[in-house]
């Protein structure tokens, strides 16, 4: 069979920067995918790349337990860029040598470029790049040169031209790296000499027919959330399907203040679905009663969902397939180096859905970033208050609110949400950050309000930039914006008298408080 794309293929060896390498990759509208370091060389044929790019990891070659492919790869016949621990693998399997460096190398290091290479070109002769390694390159593999260095680093790029094998021991995809984007595009464009082919309205179209075959006239059913994720891939879906895709939108009682009824109304008027509102609060919050560990509260929403989609899908007859907004983040297997990675949070709502019902699924968006998913949203025409929402988590407010769920509570939190909504909104910066919101700390401490003494709860603000959600940074916001909503907060707001602000990034803090 033709292949219809240029592809990239990206080995993760675990480095904390593959996801970026990708979207820098897709940026450049070249299609990649990211498959772990252990995985089989036939598994990586079949993908039948046009160029492999190997990442950066934590390990040092040498180490016992260090991730390591087979020497085979090599033999593709097809380019390669090394990156970092890429690189000293790479010269470590083709008989170079790899050592630690006296001193390790972190941050920013001004590059020398000493030889013409067809990576480096459009490149300036120095510039600065980012360095984050403990180990170098003492011995080069027969038939490289070496194309750059640093001061701490001779090898600081090498390369095979004559076998387009090229390795950088910084990191191109890092913001840091002056010409990183320059380098990546040579090596896509001027050496693998892919085309730039991965248009987005091409995918939305594609995927519409494979949906159509791919559900062949049956049923397919939906849980809406009134987020990004699931909205485009229903929307997707119903392109293909039409009137046999049936949705259900739950109402836990833990969404935010008009929230079940605004999202219905365009869902309704706007988008079209055909869907149905499930009214489940009370069962929620019974369930949560005297719940106050948070991974507890997740787990009782999470199947309590569950619970209920199943009973409302089985009233739907003849359903075959089930529509889930899942993205690539989450399908990419964790490449685990040097231990398991431990659970920090049970998220809810990623591919957890019934596995009861025995259906098949249908994720239109697994190959997709959020960033790409947002693009593809607003050309099938869904609106940017449904786009540009910002990420709200599944188990909804009962995580923002530190201890006990009840109705009192989630009224204060409501009623606190919507004035920093309001406000950040007002502020225009809504879209500028990534989340912003209120946590509610049931903790209380003493004021004076009008002369006489309070005793009251506290609210967090919390407001962050990011990515990808992966990593954050408490977002720097103008006092004045602060001042007013902690002024609005306490006066509109009763049973708070504090509010103060969340001035911790990610990590080592998680966005959500719970
Ligand atoms: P944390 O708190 O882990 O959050 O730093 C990272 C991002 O994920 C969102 N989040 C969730 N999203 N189901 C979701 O769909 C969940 O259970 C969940 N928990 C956290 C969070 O809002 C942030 O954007």
């Amino acid at each position: 069979m033709k292949k219809s794309r240029s592809k990239i293929l990206i080995i993760d060896f675990g480095s904390q920067y593959t996801r970026l390498i990708a979207r820098k990759i897709r940026e450049s509208r070249v299609y990649c995918e990211i498959y772990p370091f252990n995985s089989p060389l036939d598994k990586i044929k079949d993908f039948e790349p046009d160029a492999v790019i190997l990442s950066g990891g934590p390990a040092s070659v040498y180490d016992k337990d260090a991730p390591i492919i087979s020497k085979e790869i090599f033999e593709l016949g097809i380019p390669f860029l090394g990156i970092c621990y890429g690189m000293q693998i790479t010269a470590y399997l083709l008989g170079g040598g790899v050592k630690p460096a006296k001193n390790r190398e972190y941050g920013h290091s001004n590059l020398e470029i000493i030889k013409k290479s067809k990576l480096f070109n459009g490149c300036e002769k120095s510039s600065l790049v980012w360095m984050s390694h403990g180990d170098i390159i003492v011995k080069i593999p027969h038939g490289f040169i070496v194309t750059s260095q640093t001061e701490n680093c001779d090898t600081a790029s090498f390369e095979n031209p004559e076998k387009k094998i090229y390795g950088l021991q910084f990191h191109p995809e890092v913001i840091h790296t002056a010409c990183g984007t320059k380098i990546l595009n040579n090596f896509l464009f001027n050496i693998a000499k892919v085309k730039g082919d991965w248009e987005l309205d091409d995918f939305i179209s594609g995927k519409v027919r494979e949906i159509k075959e791919l559900a062949d006239g049956k049923r397919a059913i939906c849980a809406l959330s009134g987020g990004v994720d699931s909205t485009v891939a229903a929307v997707l879906t119903n392109l293909a399907v039409k009137e046999k895709l049936k949705c259900i939108f739950v109402n836990n009682g833990l969404l935010r203040e008009t929230e079940a009824k605004s999202v219905m109304k365009y869902y309704r008027e706007n988008l079209n679905l055909n869907i149905k509102l499930v009214n489940a609060s009370g069962l929620f919050l019974k369930e949560l009663k005297g719940v106050a560990a948070p991974e507890r509260k997740r787990k009782i929403i999470g199947k309590l969902f569950i619970k209920i989609f199943e009973k409302e899908a089985e009233k739907i007859k003849g359903v075959n397939f089930l529509v889930q907004g899942t993205l690539y983040p989450d399908v990419i297997e964790s490449v685990k180096v040097f231990g398991a990675s431990s659970i920090i949070k049970s998220h809810h709502n990623v591919g957890g859905l019934p596995k009861k019902l025995n259906l098949k699924l249908i994720e239109p968006l697994r190959e997709l970033f959020k960033d790409e998913v947002r693009i593809i949203g607003k050309n099938i025409g869904i609106p940017d208050e449904i786009i540009k929402r910002q990420p709200f988590p599944g188990p909804g407010l009962a995580i923002r609110i530190i201890g006990e769920v009840d109705k009192r509570r989630l009224d204060v939190l409501r009623k606190a949400d919507a004035i920093v909504t309001e406000e950040i909104r007002k502020a225009g910066l809504y879209d500028k950050v990534w989340q912003s919101f209120p946590v509610l700390i049931p903790v209380k401490t003493v004021g004076v309000m009008g002369d006489k003494r309070s005793y009251e709860s506290l609210i967090a603000l919390r407001v962050v930039t990011s990515a990808d959600g992966m990593t954050a940074d408490f977002a720097k916001i103008d006092y004045d914006i602060l001042r007013i909503c902690s002024s609005r907060i306490i006066s509109e707001v009763k049973g708070i008298n504090r509010v103060v602000y969340d001035i911790t990034s990610k990590p080592p803090s998680t966005i959500e408080w719970e």
